[in-house]
């Protein structure tokens, strides 16, 4: 018998300091409709996430929301897909027992042949330590900003950093991911 799905009012309070990690050639991947609701994981989602896929399917993304992740991050996400381009970044997500696994994750739209978005796919890897610990201070920037000056501030704040740098998003974490510095 299928399974009742869950929804974010089911995920867990305690947040904890647990991490688990994803191994060098795991990769987690899952399937949206168009309005990001869970139609299909693989097993090593499951795994990860800690809850059967029976209540998986069926169930909006943000069942696995980390409160660590600024809205920002989501904002970008959705801002690319809508516009039928593809989103690479690093997402820090939340287990059925209050932990997190952080991961490196590419997010697409699939289209039919007329163009028109009928899913989205994201397949994850692992995302490197050295990025991790970049990452991690500036998205507690990124949230403090969004806690007094709403996402008007975290945008600013992510828009500068690029501007530093000279990079698009896409290129920042990209070269995140391979090793680079800030
Ligand atoms: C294909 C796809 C995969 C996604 N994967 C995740 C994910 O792993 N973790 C996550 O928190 N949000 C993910 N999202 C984004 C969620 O849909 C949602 O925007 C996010 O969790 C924030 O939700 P909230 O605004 O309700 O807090 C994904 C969206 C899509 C379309």
């Amino acid at each position: 018998m299928a399974g009742k799905s869950l929804s974010k009012l089911d995920a867990p309070k305690n947040i904890t300091n647990n991490e688990k990690t994803l191994s060098q050639n795991d990769f987690i991947v899952s399937k949206t409709d168009a309005k990001g609701k869970i139609i299909y994981c693989n097993e090593m989602f499951t795994k990860m996430a800690g809850y059967p896929a029976s209540s998986i399917i069926g169930a909006n993304h943000n069942l696995i929301r980390h409160p660590d992740m600024p809205k920002i991050a989501f904002k970008t996400v959705w801002d690319k897909i809508q516009s039928k381009k593809e989103f690479f970044g690093f997402v820090k997500n939340l287990c059925a027992d209050g932990g997190y696994y952080w991961v490196f994750a590419y997010i697409t739209p699939d289209l039919d042949a007329n163009g028109n978005i009928i899913s989205y796919t994201s397949v994850r890897r692992k995302a490197t330590q050295s990025a991790i610990d970049i990452i991690t201070p500036i998205y507690r920037q990124l949230l403090d900003a969004e806690r007094s000056g709403g996402m008007q501030a975290s945008q600013q704040i992510l828009n500068n950093l690029l501007k530093k740098h000279n990079l698009e998003y896409d290129e920042f974490v990209i070269n995140l991911q391979k090793g680079a510095k800030i």
